[in-house]
């Protein structure tokens, strides 16, 4: 059976990685490109592979040797069947009572992928990178015409064409890419409890939402997506951190993200932490940014620790300053708070005891 559908290469156990790109930066088990060679873990990955719509639950690929496997990352389905109807399905077996992933009515496709987890994590348990083919140019398995017919497009091609078929392909896509990529926090953070029950674990993460925005540190592209971090079983807590400075975000900006992080925690049932924030010194933000801003220290760090005393969320500032090591004064970075500065009375000692007294 041909299939020439939209693919995206993922890589069992950890993560997504998308052919052509190939930063030296990627994680451990991700696989790369250099010219015309994939690569793994610093060395030429040459495989032999295979095709399995029903991946197979056990070691006996491996033990033929193949390395990667190309698998359905799809199946749509009208909810009901229309006699006649758009698309004919293929004839063995696919439009009936098995898993479905995206399930179409009333123009609208509903999208659940858990049970792939399933084939994630037997690709992950033996080692097998993982090619997901996303939807197909056949009727087989839906495909296509499954988000074509129900937007109310005509022709096969109009796939292509239509905002509404793109748009709810995305929908798609981003659902599948999203459950994924987080497995390399999964499996570190289960590592790292499988030898240690007692400490708390979490992401350290800057605490970037994936959500729809248009706004870089809501919409996913800085890479995390806080919210499916947190629900991770072996997340304990969340963590995020604040620059307006480096981000040329605002300082009302900031008070919204530090709010919309605790309401996530309450949402999820797990603590956040205000892990870093920072406000630069006037000098500081002149050197580095070559601007001035009005605000001073004292007033806009009281705004954040405010919010996190009504929302009893702990924080951490960025970053401790004392001035009496026998050296003298540690480093100051632009955000150093010295004990011995005026500014340190409301923002370090008298924050510390309203936060230690709630
Ligand atoms: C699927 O649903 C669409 C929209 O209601 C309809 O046009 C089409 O005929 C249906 N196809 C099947 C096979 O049920
Ligand atoms: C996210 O927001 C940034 C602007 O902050 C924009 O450039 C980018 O295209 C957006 N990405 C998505 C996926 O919406
Ligand atoms: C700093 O900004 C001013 C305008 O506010 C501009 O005239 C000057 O060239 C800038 N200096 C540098 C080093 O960019
Ligand atoms: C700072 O205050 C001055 C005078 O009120 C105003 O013109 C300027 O726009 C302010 N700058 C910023 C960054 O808010
Ligand atoms: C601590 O350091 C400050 C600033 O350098 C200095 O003024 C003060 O005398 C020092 N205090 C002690 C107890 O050494």
């Amino acid at each position: 059976m041909l299939f020439n559908s939209l693919t995206l290469a993922l890589l069992a156990g950890n993560a997504l990685a998308l052919p052509g790109n190939s930063k030296p930066s990627k994680p451990k088990g991700f696989v790369t490109t250099s010219g015309t060679k994939f690569k793994l873990d610093g060395k030429d990955f040459n495989f032999a592979g295979s095709n399995a719509y029903y991946f197979p639950f056990d070691n006996a690929p491996k033990k033929a040797g193949l390395k990667v496997f190309r698998t359905w990352g799809f199946n749509e389905k009208n909810a009901t069947y229309i006699a006649g109807g758009l698309p004919q399905y293929g004839s063995e077996g696919a439009g009936g009572t098995e898993v479905v992933f995206q399930r179409w009515a009333d123009g609208k496709g509903t999208i659940d992928i858990s049970a792939f987890d399933k084939v994630v994590n037997a690709a992950a348990n033996t080692g097998i990178k993982l090619i997901l083919t996303l939807t197909n140019n056949w009727a087989d398995y839906g495909g296509m015409d499954v988000y074509t017919v129900n937007v109310g497009g005509v022709y096969h091609d109009d796939f292509y064409r239509l905002a509404k078929t793109k748009s709810a392909y995305k929908k798609y896509v981003k659902a599948i890419v999203i459950r994924y990529k987080d497995k390399w926090y999964d499996e570190m953070s289960s590592f790292i409890r499988s030898h240690d029950k007692n400490h708390l674990i979490t992401s350290g993460t800057e605490g970037g939402f994936n959500q729809v925005s248009d706004d870089w540190a809501y919409n996913g592209s800085d890479g995390g997506d806080f919210d499916a971090e947190l629900k991770l079983k072996n997340i304990d807590f969340g963590t995020f951190h604040s620059y307006p400075d480096w981000w040329s975000k605002t300082v009302e900006w900031t008070n919204q993200w530090i709010k919309d992080h605790a309401a996530s925690g309450r949402n999820i049932g797990k603590p956040v932490v205000h892990e870093e924030y920072g406000w630069l010194t006037p000098e500081a933000r002149m050197t580095h940014l070559n601007r001035t801003e009005n605000a001073t220290r004292v007033e806009v760090i009281s705004q954040w620790q405010a919010i996190s005393l009504k929302e009893k969320m702990s924080d951490m500032y960025w970053q401790f300053g004392f001035s009496n090591y026998s050296y003298g004064r540690n480093n100051n970075d632009g955000f150093t708070i010295y004990l011995d500065e005026p500014e340190a009375q409301p923002l370090v000692f008298q924050h510390a005891e309203a936060m230690n007294k709630l």
